[in-house]
């Protein structure tokens, strides 16, 4: 699909909905004694995957314009499925379902998914897993498909070694049927919408500063849960109206949990007029809501930057826009301690430096991360989403913020997270 140079873009919209909370909220009205209503839960390829899965362990999804009802099965009554469950592309529910599997005395669960995720590592939760008393069977010790042997858990204190948020969320949700008290500390801080669910849900969480800790727990409740927008889908919006010139652009209703604004205040620094009433940081407390706002954005010129590591987790999905952001910046943009980024849907090290490249951007990889010369703006060309669906929005706001216009192989993946993007940027033009 090809993208042209677009005029001033205008006008207001609602992002989609939050593809990390709506992961969440099935699995946790899944895990639920009583019905949970979802409001507003992302219609998409991954979180579809999730509503899939929560099914084949014997929870009932009614879907309802607007919201579902969730009845689930029971913290500890996850059903036996008759075959494997299929996460598709779906990294979250591949790493946060085994937490609620582990502690399904008993009995066994296989999961598998599409070609990315089998390159995608899973001994990342099967260390922790493990250690409090389940058992996994990987394929290369590693690798999905794979096995949760569901047992008697221990809690554990565990240290994350990388900033996951993912892992950091299967071991709480193992916590939960755990003897005694599960603590997870954390390198940096990462996203906390697990913790604010689960305290949600009537579950005890704490937070002091990296180390969270939860208890055991009989049962959970949700009255309803609100997904707000996404701002990682908002944030190919939000880089489109920083860069086509004269543009203006109102989204509303967005989520400014401060685990995940980082992409915002790096854009702050940059020099970007992104008017939005983000959350403070609060490492003391668990909140048992999210936060959002409205974001203003007007387009203008930029500066690089320099992303350093506690921020990376904060921005992890959007720092493929830094980069393409940095094409347009005066000076560099350097991306550090960003490693992670080599094991998302794609090697998206790899893949923004070559994409950028491609479009006639200055782009070098480092071994955690990139560095980006600002030349002005971006010629234009072909880029291959490589099936990734960031990368394919990625490629269509380099389109249009291009001077000759940008044609993406593969825009068929936005799907995966955002299925409207194409007809929002439409709207917008
Ligand atoms: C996610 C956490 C991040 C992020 C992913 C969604 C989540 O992954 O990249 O898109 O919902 O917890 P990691 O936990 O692997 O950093």
């Amino acid at each position: 699909m090809r993208f042209d140079p677009a005029a001033a873009l205008r006008g207001e919209l609602t992002p989609p909905p939050d593809k990390s909370i709506s992961h969440r909220a099935a699995i946790v009205g899944a895990m639920g004694d009583e019905p949970t209503v979802v409001h507003n839960y992302l219609d998409a390829a991954d979180t579809n995957s999730t509503l899939n899965a929560v099914r084949a362990l014997g929870a009932l999804v009614e879907e309802r314009p607007d919201e579902l009802v969730i009845r689930g099965s029971g913290l500890r009554e996850a059903h036996e499925p008759d075959g494997v469950i299929d996460v598709g592309n779906a990294g979250t529910l591949m790493r946060l379902l085994p937490g609620w599997l582990a502690g399904q005395e008993g009995r066994s669960f296989t999961l598998d998914g599409d070609a990315s995720i089998r390159r995608r590592p899973v001994d990342r939760i099967a260390v922790p897993l493990e250690r409090m008393g389940a058992g996994i069977e990987a394929r290369d010790g590693r690798f999905a498909p794979f096995t949760v042997h569901g047992g008697h858990l221990r809690a554990v204190h565990y240290e994350l070694p990388v900033a996951s948020a993912q892992v950091k969320s299967c071991v709480l949700l193992a916590g939960l049927a755990a003897d005694g008290a599960t603590t997870v500390t954390e390198p940096a801080y990462s996203r906390d919408h697990t913790e604010r669910l689960l305290a949600a849900g009537g579950a005890t969480v704490n937070r002091a500063g990296r180390h969270i800790t939860v208890l055991n727990a009989d049962e959970l409740g949700f009255d309803r849960i609100d997904v707000p927008a996404d701002l990682s889908s908002a944030a190919f919006l939000v880089a489109a109206g920083v860069l086509v010139p004269g543009s203006r652009l109102l989204l509303r209703d967005v989520n400014v949990n401060w685990t995940r604004a980082g992409f915002l205040r790096i854009l702050e620094r940059m020099g970007a007029i992104v008017l939005g009433d983000l959350e403070e940081p609060n490492d003391e407390q668990v909140l048992p809501t999210e936060p959002v706002s409205d974001l203003d954005v007007t387009a203008g010129p930029l500066l690089g930057t320099t992303v350093e590591p506690d921020e990376v987790p904060l921005a992890i999905d959007e720092l493929p826009l830094i980069g393409l952001l940095g094409c347009f910046a005066e000076g560099e943009t350097v991306v550090r301690g960003a490693a992670e980024l080599r094991v998302k849907e794609s090697d998206r090290i790899a893949a923004v430096v070559e994409g950028l490249r491609a479009l006639g951007g200055e782009a070098e990889a480092t071994e955690d991360g990139f560095v980006v010369t600002g030349t002005g703006g971006l010629r234009g060309g072909t880029i291959d989403a490589g099936g990734d669906h960031r990368m394919a929005m990625l490629g269509a706001v380099a389109g249009l913020a291009s001077q000759e216009g940008v044609e993406v192989s593969g825009m068929d993946a936005a799907a995966v997270s955002y299925p409207g993007f194409v007809a929002d940027l439409q709207s917008l033009m």
